[in-house]
């Protein structure tokens, strides 16, 4: 049977080396002993943005980019979405296995006993401007968290761990439900823990004078497909940011806002945002041709198109493609639809983006059902915040137990000014071209 190992040659001082292949994976730590002198730090690997290193082992959610397989504990994400709900869901991804009754009975109990938070929460978001971001107002209460919780400190104690995840996720979506009514002005809605977990969220951010709220029944259900969709997605920026904070053994509230940071970007949660903005600047389907062609030349990207583990058809867009239809029945069509399936169309059949493998992923759609469903577009990027938190959460606990986890450290590769002796500020040589010589992109 062949070797599970890589011999190396190093061309330098002709040594011969054999690592061991554990995993299809190499350890970057056996490089090391490939030195070229006594005094040689040991061979690094050189990797900007991870595209091919694996921080972790983890056993929470399977990719499959080229064939386009999602699945979270080994379940499909298709079955989840068709036949699951994210209370659900969530258990799974954060127990490792799916609920039987009493279990889940007991899990949407202990969830629903946190969705209040204390007065001062509501107080201190009552401070952000009139004009602030909600997703803004969210990392920064959900950092603000940790100081009403001062027990979640205790990272390795195991009942710490399980009431601060039940905390953040009964909590995620009142304080996401509050910062939109700020936004909108309008007063903050107490949880009711009579409804489910997304008709309890309707009720926050929709309730008007009603004494007695009633989701409707295809959107509640909409939003909990929406949130199966995005409970968990490996190793993605967000989360490699909840366990890098996380690793340095901060407090699981301070590595969610960390998380929620990283989430906020228009690369990764905010690009859903950003596919509503682009499908209204092209405006129509007969300018979708020129638009492409502009993305093409570098001018801005197509948003909700390509991603870094999907070479295929993202799972999650084909689910909400297919949901959009069912929202609209009840919200009426979102014209952005239409532009969407031109742009769709073109760049599926368009040599450039075929040949980069880039295809719709799952923002794509999701802001258009979210636009559809009344929600503000500041509002996208926290509707990926509430459900990833059971990921996130899981990716944590994960890490916290792994042994073979330490406190996050990339090394580096040094390129800048050998040592230099510092001179007296009217001793320093005028450059001949000053703004060649300093740094001036900052
Ligand atoms: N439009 C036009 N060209 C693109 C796009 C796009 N959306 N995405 C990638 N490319 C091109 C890119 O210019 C590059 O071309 P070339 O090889 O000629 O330089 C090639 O495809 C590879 O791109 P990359 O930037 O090296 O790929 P990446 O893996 O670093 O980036 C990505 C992945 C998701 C950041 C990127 O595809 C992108 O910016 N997409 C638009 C933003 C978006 O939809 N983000 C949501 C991601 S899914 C949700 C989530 O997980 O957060």
């Amino acid at each position: 049977m062949a070797k599970e190992s890589l011999t190396i040659i190093d061309n330098r001082t002709g040594k011969q080396y054999e690592i061991a292949i554990e995993n299809g994976a190499i350890r970057a730590a056996d490089l090391r002993q490939i030195k070229n002198g006594s005094d040689d730090f040991g061979l690094m690997s050189y990797d900007p943005a991870f595209t091919n290193t694996a921080s972790c082992k983890s056993r929470i959610t399977f990719i499959d980019g080229e064939k386009g397989i999602l699945r979270y504990r080994g379940y499909p994400i298709e079955e989840l979405a068709e036949h699951s709900n994210y209370l659900e869901t969530a258990y799974l991804i954060v127990k490792g296995e799916l609920p039987d009754r009493k279990h889940f009975e007991m899990w949407e109990h202990n969830i629903k006993v946190h969705t209040m938070v204390h007065e001062n929460i509501k107080k201190f978001m009552e401070g952000f401007r009139y004009d602030a971001h909600p997703m803004g107002m969210l990392l920064g209460t959900v950092g603000a968290l940790s100081t009403f919780y001062p027990d979640a400190a205790n990272i390795h104690d195991l009942e710490s761990r399980r009431l601060q995840t039940r905390r953040l996720i009964g909590k995620m979506p009142t304080l996401a439900a509050w910062a939109y009514r700020h936004t909108r002005g309008l007063p903050y809605i107490y949880p009711n823990n009579e409804l489910s977990y997304t008709g309890n969220f309707l009720s926050m951010l929709f309730r008007m004078t009603e004494s007695n709220y009633k989701p409707n029944p295809v959107l509640e259900r909409a939003l909990d497909v929406l949130f199966i969709l995005h409970a968990d997605h490996e190793q993605n920026c967000s989360t490699n940011a909840m366990r890098s904070v996380g690793s340095s053994q901060a407090d699981p509230y301070s590595a969610t806002a960390a998380a929620i940071a990283a989430l906020y970007g228009p690369l990764h949660g905010g690009a859903n945002e950003a596919v509503v903005r682009m499908l209204e600047r092209i405006g129509s389907v007969k300018n979708v041709p020129e638009a492409v062609k502009k993305f093409k030349a570098g001018e801005g990207r197509l948003m909700g198109f390509g991603h870094r583990v999907y070479k295929n058809y993202d799972p999650r867009a084909k689910i909400l493609k297919k949901m959009a239809y069912e929202v609209f029945e009840v919200t009426g069509a979102n014209p952005l639809i239409e532009i969407a399936q031109e742009l769709e169309r073109i760049a599926l059949q368009d040599d450039y983006f075929v040949s980069r493998k880039l295809y719709p992923n799952v923002d794509f759609y999701s802001g258009i059902i979210y636009q559809a469903m009344g929600f503000p577009t500041e509002m996208f990027p926290v509707l990926f915040a509430i459900p990833r938190t059971s990921g996130w959460l899981s990716q944590w606990a994960e890490m916290v137990r792994d042994p073979e986890q330490k406190i996050a450290r990339p090394r580096q590769i040094f390129v800048g000014e050998k040592l230099r002796a510092w001179t007296p500020i009217e001793k320093r040589p005028v450059p001949v071209n000053r703004e060649d010589a300093v740094d001036t992109s900052i």
